[in-house]
């Protein structure tokens, strides 16, 4: 059933709450402004996520490895990053109600010569860097100020000799590296679009330099298999985003932005960047280690190109909610006719609940049997859901929204004949499996 793009937005949020995906933070304190916490479904969903990019970029790759780097890093990265000096974003307030905006935003809406908010006039343009300040030991003496990393790149350029030398690796190879971002953004927004506190999904992929733009291709390529096998996103949602050479990063040699349709308008999603050895070399000027890779065919040294694929994830499980929400009509069994069902079609490798074991009753041992297929499913390693309270079709319902692919139902036939019920999530048509071979059945369908 079509749902507008402000109703789809609605819907989301208010799922997102009701059914434990994403709360706002702090409520007991009357919340924390763009902060948001991921509940038990938005735990589940996200770690799918990051697992199965994991699984295709890293593990079933010879030339991918990982690594996990802190937060707060050696200050001097992000001197030589360029992130101290130009990390920043346009600034304006407007002197009469105080809003704060990004320039650059307020050019794009044509809006930057007076505030949007109540047509007041705007400060002069100052220069916001983004980056969160902290103080690193116990003394203010011996104090030194550090920064929570603004991308969870520099740890794997700064690892990238201790890779090199320990994995024993020939170029081409890359390191990937998932974990939390901090920018202390000037206009977060829009659920969990943009928020000061985020996640990154981000490989730094070294090849001779020659092989750059060739491998830029195979990357952009991989990104898509991802998005179109892994997440099940419509191709017409997106938008591959050549950037123009005058709006790129100096260093970049060529940058693609994915941009997905949010409700709010086409927005990034993923970024793939040809860095050249821009990185790797101010990493050499400022800590002054050769960081040259020895080429074993030619003999030389030099800096090898990087190529940059880098997602957000909890932007992305945004996009993934987004996409796969949907309404259609289902039958009621207690009227008759037929209702809305709001529905969440997600892959069932993603889904965070994967079966639902759902007793008819809970009288007659048919909750003793449900009960003893819900342990044997969660010892072979599902995640799965046992539920006995309710009618069947708003435990059904239920399932549905958090998008529980199958829902098994045990009922009389099934203490005749040991089969029980299996409903599809999206046909919602039902067919009956041997008990014993529960797990094996939903196992062949992830
Ligand atoms: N290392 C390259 C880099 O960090 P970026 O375009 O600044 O590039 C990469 O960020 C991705 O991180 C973006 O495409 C987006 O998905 C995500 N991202 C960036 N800022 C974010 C924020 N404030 N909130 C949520 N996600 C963000």
């Amino acid at each position: 059933m079509p749902i507008t793009p402000e109703k789809r937005m609605d819907l989301l949020v208010s799922l997102c709450k009701r059914r434990g995906f994403v709360y706002p933070d702090s409520e007991i304190y009357g919340g924390f402004a763009n902060a948001w916490d991921y509940g038990p479904y938005g735990v589940e969903l996200k770690n799918n996520i990051r697992d199965a990019w994991w699984k295709r970029f890293v593990q079933m790759r010879d030339d991918v490895v990982g690594v996990d780097t802190p937060i707060i890093q050696h200050p001097k990265i992000w001197e030589a990053s360029g992130h101290l000096q130009n990390f920043s974003d346009p600034l304006v307030d407007c002197k009469k109600c105080h809003h704060r905006f990004r320039l650059d935003h307020l050019l794009e809406m044509e809006k930057a010569d007076r505030c949007p908010d109540c047509g007041g006039e705007l400060t002069d343009v100052r220069n916001f860097n983004l980056m969160f300040q902290t103080q690193v030991g116990v003394t203010q003496d011996s104090s030194a100020t550090a920064y929570l990393r603004p991308e969870t790149a520099a740890g794997m350029f700064t690892a990238w000799i201790n890779v090199r030398d320990t994995m024993r690796k020939k170029l081409p190879f890359g390191i990937a590296q998932v974990g939390k971002a901090f920018r202390n953004e000037i206009t977060p927004g829009n659920f969990i679009f943009r928020t000061r506190e985020f996640e990154q999904m981000e490989i730094e992929y070294y090849t001779k330099p020659a092989d750059a733009p060739k491998m830029f291709e195979h990357w952009l390529e991989e990104q898509k298999t991802f998005l179109f096998d892994d997440l099940n996103i419509d191709p017409a949602h997106l938008v591959f985003h050549e950037i123009p050479e005058k709006e790129r990063a100096f260093y970049s040699a060529r940058t693609v932005d994915t941009e997905y349709q949010y409700p709010f308008g086409l927005k990034e999603l993923h970024g793939i960047a040809n860095r050249g050895d821009y990185d790797l070399s101010q990493h050499a000027k400022f800590s002054g280690e050769d960081l040259r890779y020895l080429d074993p065919e030619t003999n030389e040294r030099y800096l090898p190109h990087v190529i940059e694929p880098s997602w957000g994830l909890t932007r992305l499980l945004f996009a993934v909610l987004l996409e796969h929400l949907d309404i259609d009509e289902a039958p009621t069994t207690e009227k008759g006719g037929e209702e809305e069902r709001m529905v969440l079609r997600l892959p069932a490798k993603l889904a965070p609940v994967k079966a639902a074991v759902l007793p008819l009753q809970k009288k007659d041992g048919l909750a003793d049997i449900g009960r003893d297929l819900a342990k044997q499913l969660r010892q072979s390693g599902l995640v799965i859901e046992y539920d006995e309270s309710g009618s069947i079709g708003k435990r059904y319902r239920r399932q549905d929204e958090i998008g529980t692919p199958f829902c098994f139902t045990v009922d009389y036939q099934t203490k005749e004949d040991q089969t029980v019920t299996v409903r599809d999530r999206d046909s919602m048509s039902q067919e009956r499996v041997a008990i014993g071979e529960v797990a094996d059945w939903v196992k062949s369908k992830l």
